[in-house]
């Protein structure tokens, strides 16, 4: 197992925050939340609660010495509710107490009455009470109004696509030390470190340098601990201040589920206007997106959801609205693609609607109007070294499309009751932080004088493997052995300002950070080299794994005799680098710029078969042809891919959130809220690289079109493979029932399936 977590997880040694050893003063909290989902606190209470057995505080908003307000992009969210509630979960009190159970019991003792509103649920009835986040958002390119007239075929529809609450393994918590002096030591389950620094000075009227944050790693986050890992760590750290006595605070799993952001719902219309060969000319779509009661990273999301509303194909003429509405749901928030899944799943949507009515095959339409060298995006950047015809040609000829479909056509002619389907994806997604400040980073780098290397950068590991990733390039770009390098913890006080892990970009910032480091330290200690050899030119020496070479001859110093005489020619072992994403910029008056460094493409065929008397279905395989660049850890980056096409088939067919009327969450448990488990995972994936040209990337116009040692972002782009299931599945139901009028409503969960299957069809 190559991933370096690997054996300490499976061993159960890998610390989490519930594992931290705290000391044994440390007091335990519970949430004390809203259970309605709008209306105004009338009276409140805490004095039995505070009375009942170990209490030794509660905190609400009146004790926040500071600002009590966490928003990130806009500032309209409090820590703590004050008069009014907005959703159900809405935090109103930290109980904290001696022992877990004991806050938990306290907090039924809170006496609170409410005067109820009627909440709003609906993006769509929001939109209608002008409840937004902020003014609707458009990007277009070309001219819709005048090319309808032109178009042979216009098709319109709605389309919804359902949230998803993350799983991470590990909960959200934080564990808080005071120390003196009003310091505090944070250790806090974020992806997004500088945040939760920032928000607890924030809080606290405290400056951020009374305050460090501390990840060791996360058990997950897939973007729910972006910005939602804030609130808890705030909650906490008020606790810890106010009491002078280190604070834990872990939420259980069905509070966690409850009370935390989700994917965000969306509700969207689109129009699609095709010429009789199968040309988009025009598409228009209106999203409507659920944004819950605050706004949390909605608009930034909202702003994916533009960016890739036209996913891998050139259309000339395009106008995209995005209305980021205001319901009384929690604040929906980050989840792997960002808002981008959303997108892309109505323009297959789109597409998949007009070749049923056109009577042709949806891979037609794809094909006609797949991204080509220098086609601009409806934000004004062009495709540059693209590759969505040649990994969607690869993915055909490799895996023989014409033959899987004949196969599909053939069983689904000669069995009744049991049905197969298939479906193309391709994707193409772009890469970097489309609020372009957030694309910097900085690593800091350690050599002691046993020649062992300290490696710290911004990067947060969440199982996506960025510390291997680090420990390799460092190890590379070194020449030493990856077992000398140790990825130490982010941490606030080592690595400043950090942009969260996010946006697929860990590794490509905090690893050319890292590689501009070792860079500095390697140009020192080939001065060394050089004087200790009697060589004139220091860039003669090359280090070639931890053997030093003077012009490719080998000598006898090893990279731990330079480090030594380093050290005692008092030359500093430590450097520190920073990186920033060139040449990227966006205008978000006129929503034109060149957001992205770069794109990722790939190409899924899958494959379902459907059992047409029970509804139920399996996925038969997924097979891709991925842009990975050079891929440097083959192994995480597989896994990454077979992770995310999991999670994408979830998000389309058994995870499905409900809310009552009420809007209380009523799939709050995993036994009511179904995750792929392993019955549900593709019997097989092949994943087929996308052969790609080293050639290009020397050219000066492409090289910064790529990641450090020329790989390219993995985490989120392979998540919306998971996209084609939906398709593959309605194809499946088509074909046991022809009369079924196609809708695009996900998840397909197997209830769902079996309505389809019967509806005018008996
Ligand atoms: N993989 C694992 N195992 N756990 C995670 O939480 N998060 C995903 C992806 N892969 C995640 C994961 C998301 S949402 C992102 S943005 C990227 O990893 C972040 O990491 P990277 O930028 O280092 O790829
Ligand atoms: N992805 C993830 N997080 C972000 C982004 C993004 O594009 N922009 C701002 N925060
Ligand atoms: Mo990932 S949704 O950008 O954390």
């Amino acid at each position: 197992m190559k991933n370096i977590d690997s054996v300490r997880h499976v061993r159960g040694e890998s610390i989490f925050i519930d594992d931290i050893k705290i000391p044994q003063n440390t007091l335990f909290a519970y949430v004390f939340y809203s259970s309605i989902a709008n209306g105004k606190i009338l009276e409140i209470d805490f004095s039995e609660a505070l009375k009942s057995k170990g209490v030794k505080g509660i905190f609400s908003a009146k004790d926040i010495p500071g600002e009590n307000q966490i928003g990130g992009i806009i500032s309209d969210e409090n820590l703590f509710a004050e008069n009014e509630v907005h959703f159900i979960g809405h935090p109103i009190a930290i109980i904290v107490a001696e022992k877990y159970l004991q806050a938990k019991e306290a907090s039924k003792k809170i006496h609170i009455v409410y005067e109820k509103q009627k909440p709003i649920l609906d993006p769509r009835e929001a939109a209608k009470n002008d409840s937004f986040i902020i003014p609707p958002r458009v990007f277009q390119l070309g001219n819709t109004d005048e090319t309808w007239q032109n178009c042979d075929y216009i098709f319109e529809g709605k389309v919804d696509s359902g949230g998803q609450e993350h799983i991470y393994l590990e909960t959200q918590g934080a564990v808080v030390i005071p120390f003196e002096d009003d310091l505090l030591k944070v250790y806090s389950a974020t992806q997004n470190p500088t945040a939760v620094q920032r928000t607890i000075a924030r809080i606290l009227a405290l400056p951020m340098n009374k305050v460090e944050v501390n990840v060791q790693r996360l058990g997950g986050g897939f973007g729910g601990k972006e910005d939602q890992a804030t609130a808890w760590a705030c909650m906490t750290a008020l606790a810890a201040y106010k009491l002078k006595t280190p604070v834990k605070l872990i939420l259980n799993r069905q509070d966690d589920i409850r009370i935390t952001g989700k994917r965000h719902p969306y509700s969207s219309d689109y129009k699609i206007g095709l010429n009789k060969e199968g040309k988009i000319l025009a598409y228009e779509v209106t999203f409507y997106q659920n944004a819950g009661a605050a706004a949390d990273l909605s608009p930034a999301i909202l702003d994916r959801t533009l960016f890739h509303c036209t996913n891998s194909y050139f259309i000339p003429n395009v106008k995209a609205t995005g209305l980021s509405c205001k319901t009384n749901l929690v604040p929906f928030t980050a989840f792997r693609g960002f808002g981008g899944p959303q997108g892309m799943f109505v323009i297959e949507s789109a597409i998949h609607h007009a070749a049923n009515e056109m009577n042709i095959p949806v891979t037609e339409i794809q094909k006609k109007n797949l991204l080509n060298e220098n086609d601009e995006f409806s934000y004004g950047q062009k495709t540059k070294n693209c590759f969505t015809i040649k990994s969607y040609k690869l993915s055909e000829e490799k895996f023989d499309l014409k033959k899987l479909q004949e196969e599909v056509d053939e069983f689904n002619i000669k069995n009744f009751l049991v049905k197969k389907g298939l479906a193309v994806m391709p994707i193409t997604f772009g890469i970097s932080f489309t609020t372009t400040f957030l694309n910097q980073a900085s690593a800091l780098i350690h050599i002691y004088t046993d020649g062992s290397i300290n490696v710290s950068t911004a990067a947060v590991e969440m199982g996506q493997g960025v510390n291997a990733k680090m420990k390799r390039i460092a190890a590379k770009i070194l020449s030493v052995d990856e077992s000398r390098i140790n990825v130490d913890s982010t941490n606030t006080s080592r690595v400043v300002n950090t942009s969260p892990t996010a946006a697929s970009k860990g590794t490509d910032l905090n690893g050319f950070a890292v590689i501009d480091a070792c860079n500095i330290l390697l140009e020192r200690l080939k001065k060394v080299a050089a004087e200790e050899l009697g060589e004139d030119d220091w860039r003669n020496i090359t280090f070639k794994n931890e053997k030093v070479f003077d012009e490719n001859e080998p000598t006898t110093l090893t990279f731990v005799d330079v480090i030594k005489k380093a050290y005692f020619n008092r030359i500093s072992l430590t450097a520190q680098a920073f990186h920033s994403t060139p040449n990227i910029y966006f205008d978000t008056k006129t929503n034109k710029g060149n957001p992205f460094s770069y794109h990722v493409y790939g190409t899924a065929i899958i494959q379902v078969t459907l059992d047409c008397l029970r509804g139920t279905y399996e996925t038969d395989f997924v097979k891709v042809v991925h842009d990975f660049g050079e891929s440097f850890h083959r192994q995480i980056d597989i896994g990454q891919v077979e992770g995310a096409i999991v999670q994408g088939i979830g998000w389309m067919s058994s995870e499905e959130l409900i809310w009552n009327e009420d809007g209380k969450l009523l799939t709050d448990a995993l036994s009511t809220y179904k995750v792929p488990d392993i019955h549900a995972i593709p019997k097989e994936i092949n994943i087929e690289p996308l052969p790609y040209d080293k050639e290009k990337l020397l050219n000066d116009e492409f090289k910064d079109q790529i990641g450090p040692l020329n790989s390219k972002a993995i985490g989120e782009p392979p998540f919306m493979y998971g996209i084609g299931f939906y398709f593959a599945l309605l194809n499946a139901i088509k074909s046991f029932n022809p009369k079924l009028k196609l809708k695009y409503n996900s998840p397909l969960t197997p209830e769902k399936v079996l309505m389809m299957l019967y509806e005018n069809n008996f």
